[in-house]
């Protein structure tokens, strides 16, 4: 990928950095300057240690002259071995302290950030889930946020505590022999030049290969959640296939990227080797014209050991700030997401009196340039009607029902509740009056009482198995491990469809709305298990507006209404018995499966 307007990515990245520098990293500030306390000693200390060598020959000089060799040893050793000790003691605490304290910041920044994305994905429009995988929103939590803890550490360890060694270093350099450390600083800024054209190749790399993780994330989850179906068709092949080309991918992309980034440890090497050859033939030089001792020369190459994996590292900081940036450019977006689904301005909230129901004209479609999925829908239920809606597979009905709770917003025409237009009224005074047990049961991993009691905040326990009990789910809770405790598994795994179902109805029989939508609550259900919740369904929806889809026309037999809906319009309604008689779509239904 190129970019196609480099000033203006420049323009967006500093208003990136500026913006979590504001709103996460400057928090920490008093940290930041600590750690930067410990990062100047021990940069200072790293500058100590060039100063030593170089003084090592001055300090050979000061002994008496007739000493042996093994006596100028000793003494070196007792002047010059607790200095070196001290300095590294000094060193290695600050280094310790340092890489903490960095790692802290680090680390709290990517909290936060978390805590933002995730709060903003929950709350953004429904539409975001059923348009992004659920595989790419977590690579931004997993992958996205790795890869910008380690550009934070670097950028942090590399800026600072890297940076100040080198400049530390260079002045202890500069102060043994200006000439030679002159030289060093001509021989290494050439390195600068490959590595700026390299760095635009390499974001574009790793953004590539970023984005392939998602998509691998999403396949995995994808294979995994539907482990049933891959055995009982024997999809294993397929699935390997699939997964196997995936990863293929993220290798072609990945060992690009390492390809490229492998360049920049060579440059550097064979610029510290001219670097070493100047320094060698210059140092003779100067040795030889008297200017400096062959200590200082010494000082200078091991400097330039000192320094070399600190400038190595500093040539790929860039890299790394590159993919830093793209995954924060991912994760701000999240962050961004703007529901549009919101409460309006001075909105009120909906109070239910009777609990008519009203659709007038509504219209809908998914995406623009889609079909609408709902056309000139009008229709009214009073207050404790029960309103069935049956139709084709696909007809509309499920999008009808999302309506309500404005998990889509109508794109024309208006509903109302009791009058109140719902777009009107506070999204959480809206939901709080609805129950809905839909198509795909939801449930936690947690125990089967929290599966039920998330129906209502602060339902007490005998609250909680007075709903099962009504649910016809009582009997076999208690007959679980642990009974109301027991766990149900990722995604209710422990649970037959059936008893998932029994425990989403118990969920919505406790939340004691005043509409209730059901769709297709009692699909997974045997004949006897449907009969007796069909029993609680009607207690239940006495004095209830509610909306029901079902395909089993003894289900909707009794409703007030039905209304058929086939590609998204309404192409019947009336009661069961007018509608047979009318001998339309219903009546060919029901005789199919009343017969
Ligand atoms: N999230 C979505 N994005 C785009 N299109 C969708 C989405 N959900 C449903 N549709 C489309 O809208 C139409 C109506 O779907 P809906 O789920 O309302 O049907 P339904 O009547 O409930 O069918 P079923 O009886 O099979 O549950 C279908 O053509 C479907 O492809
Ligand atoms: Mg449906």
């Amino acid at each position: 990928m190129s970019d196609p307007a480099p000033t203006k990515v420049k323009g967006q990245d500093r208003a990136m950095i500026a913006r979590l520098w504001r709103d996460y990293v400057s928090k920490h500030i008093g940290t930041l300057l600590l750690a930067a306390i410990f990062m100047i000693i021990l940069a200072a200390t790293q500058a100590g240690y060039v100063y030593l060598i170089s003084q090592a020959g001055q300090f050979l000089e000061g002994l008496d002259t007739p000493t042996s060799a093994s006596e100028k040893a000793y003494t070196t050793a007792i002047f010059i071995g607790p200095l070196v000790i001290g300095i590294t003691v000094v060193a290695a605490v600050s280094m310790y302290i340092q890489n903490v304290l960095t790692n802290k910041i680090a680390l709290s920044t990517i909290r936060d950030l978390q805590v933002d994305m995730f709060g903003s994905a929950q709350r953004a429009d429904y539409a975001l889930f059923t348009r992004e995988g659920s595989g790419s929103l977590v690579s931004r939590f997993v992958n996205d946020v790795t890869i910008l803890t380690g550009a934070l550490l670097r950028t942090m360890n590399n800026l600072g505590r890297d940076l100040l060694t080198i400049i530390a270093v260079i002045g202890a350099m500069l102060f043994t022999d200006w000439l030679l450390t002159a030289l060093v600083l001509v021989i290494y800024p050439l390195i600068i030049i490959p590595l700026i054209s390299l760095s635009r190749t390499l974001r574009g790399n790793s953004t590539d290969a970023q984005s392939q993780v998602g998509i691998i994330t999403e396949q995995l989850s994808e294979s995994f959640g539907g482990a049933r179906l891959v055995k009982t068709y024997g999809l294993e092949d397929d699935q390997d296939q699939r997964l196997e080309k995936s990863f293929s991918e993220r290798f072609r992309l990945y060992l690009k990227l390492v390809t490229n980034q492998a360049r920049v440890d060579p440059m550097m090497e064979i610029i510290g080797g001219i670097a070493i050859v100047g320094l060698i033939v210059a140092g003779v030089w100067r040795v030889t014209s008297g200017a400096v001792t062959g200590w200082d020369v010494a000082a200078i190459l091991g400097s330039l050991a000192l320094l070399a994996p600190k400038l190595r590292a500093l040539g790929t900081l860039n890299n790394v700030i590159q993919e830093g940036l793209a995954a924060l450019s991912r994760i701000f977006e999240l962050i961004d997401q703007k529901p549009t689904i919101i409460d309006a301005p001075g909105a009120a909230p909906l109070t239910v009196s009777k609990g008519n129901v009203t659709f007038s004209d509504v219209g809908f479609a998914y995406e623009k340039g889609d079909g609408p999925a709902l056309s000139d829908i009008s229709l009214s239920a009073k207050g404790g009607q029960t309103i069935a809606f049956v139709g084709p597979s696909g007809g509309g009905k499920s999008t009808l029902l999302n309506l309500l709770p404005r998990l889509f917003d109508a794109a024309s025409g208006e509903i109302t509740i009791d009058g109140q237009n719902i777009r009107g009224v506070t999204l959480d005074s809206l939901r709080a009056n609805m129950a809905l047990v839909s198509q795909d049961v939801t449930l936690f991993d947690d125990t089967v009482a929290a599966n039920i009691g998330f129906g209502r905040k602060g339902a007490s326990h005998d609250d909680i198995t007075a709903a099962a009990k009504q649910a016809a789910a009582h009997d076999f809770i208690t007959a679980l491990p642990q009974g109301y405790d027991t766990k149900v598994g990722p995604g209710g795994a422990r649970l037959s469809g059936g008893q998932r179902q029994r425990i989403a109805i118990a969920r919505a029989i406790l939340r004691d709305a005043p509409i209730l939508l059901l769709d297709e609550a009692t699909s997974a259900l045997d004949a006897q298990s449907e009969a007796q919740i069909q029993d609680a369904l009607e207690r239940l929806s006495k004095g209830r507006t509610s909306f029901v889809i079902a395909h089993r026309l003894s289900t909707v037999r009794s409703a007030d209404h039905i209304i058929v809906l086939d590609n998204g319009r309404i192409a019947e309604r009336g009661t069961h018995d007018s509608l047979i008689q009318d001998g339309g779509l219903y009546a060919q239904l029901a005789a199919l499966q009343l017969s």
